[in-house]
């Protein structure tokens, strides 16, 4: 990630949150629900456009700070793709978890955009031996 973003160990606010899902393109969320969750994750990551002040990327980490982790709201805005960003914030999210424990389980649910960058930091498909499920 080049010096023209900085990145920072905390989540979003409320209205960049709501903005960085809907313009990435993932599920638009209420107003309440991004309000009750913003901080309940165990670790979260932004990355900020220095000239512009712009909120340009995120993603957050649930977790149970033994061993359990599900790495969750990874998103960069469309304008701010394939500059690295979404790499940096997911070599900082896991050198986040590594520091906690070493021996963590890592998982998260992979939508095609994110594929390549999860295989490239070590994500292999859980399947055959166990799928992920969810209820929605
Ligand atoms: C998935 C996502 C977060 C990745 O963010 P990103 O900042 O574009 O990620 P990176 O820039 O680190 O890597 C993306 C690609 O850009 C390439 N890249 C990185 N820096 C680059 C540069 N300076 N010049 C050209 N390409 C570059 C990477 O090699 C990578 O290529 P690949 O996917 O073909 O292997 C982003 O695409 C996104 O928000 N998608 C929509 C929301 C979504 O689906 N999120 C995932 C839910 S599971």
């Amino acid at each position: 990630m080049d010096s023209a973003y900085r990145l920072v160990m905390q989540p979003p606010s409320v209205d960049d949150y709501l903005r960085l899902r809907k313009e990435s393109g993932l599920s638009a969320r209420t107003r309440e629900e991004a309000e009750n969750g913003i901080n309940g994750a165990w670790a979260a990551a932004s990355v900020i456009h220095v000239e512009s002040g712009e909120t340009a990327g995120m993603g957050r980490v649930l977790g149970d700070g033994g061993w359990y982790f599900v790495i969750i709201d990874m998103a960069v805005l469309p304008r701010h793709q394939r500059k690295g960003i979404g790499d940096a914030i997911m070599t900082a999210l896991l050198e986040r978890i590594r520091e906690s424990s070493p021996g963590a389980q890592v998982s998260l649910l992979a939508d095609p955009p994110g594929r390549r960058l999860y295989a490239r930091h070590g994500f292999v498909e859980s399947a055959p031996s166990s799928i992920g499920m969810w209820r929605r």
